[in-house]
């Protein structure tokens, strides 16, 4: 099978690129976009080190074959943090000293956006629930619920007209 040309609406920007056979969204978005956020941990599936949101969903784009994802809307933590500004999720996950190698970190906050998107008031329970699909090496998880507890808090306060 020859390599083909795939378009993507990657962070709301129409993005085409030449795609080798077989590529995995994971690969094109590193390799043919330069988008680095979402990182390769098992390659399997089972860790969630490369999530992204396909059209909200979080999908591990390890696995998933580009061709099958063509004209889909993608969305990858270098668009969370479009214009320069860290959201709720971002500056939640600082404060509360979610971070500490970091390479689970963009896994983790595409779930919480995700989430927050679809539960804007989710209990501890739910963002246990959507975060445990993804694995932290350094086994920060406990933080990591607070975070994203205090995001959601934060994005509802915000979204209060005062
Ligand atoms: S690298 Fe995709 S789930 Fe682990
Ligand atoms: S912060 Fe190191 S893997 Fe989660």
């Amino acid at each position: 099978m020859p390599s083909q040309i795939v378009s993507l609406v990657v962070n709301g920007e129409r993005r085409e690129f030449i795609a080798a056979p077989g590529a995995t969204l994971l690969a094109c978005l590193r390799e043919s976009l330069g988008l680095i956020a979402a990182k390769r941990g098992c390659a399997q599936g089972a860790c969630g080190t490369c999530t992204v949101l396909v059209e909200g969903r979080p999908e591990a784009s390890c696995l998933v074959p580009v061709e099958t994802v063509a004209g889909a809307s993608v969305r990858t933590l270098e668009g969370v943090t479009a214009g320069g500004e860290l959201d709720e999720v971002q500056s939640a996950f600082i404060d509360c000293f979610a971070t500490q190698c970091g390479f689970c970190t963009s896994g983790m906050i595409m779930v919480a956006e995700a989430l927050l998107e679809r539960n804007p008031d989710p209990s501890e329970d739910d963002v246990i629930e959507a975060v445990s699909g993804n694995v932290c090496r350094c086994t920060g998880y406990r933080p990591i619920v607070i975070a994203i507890m205090e995001a959601a808090r934060r994005r509802r306060e915000r979204a209060v007209p005062r």
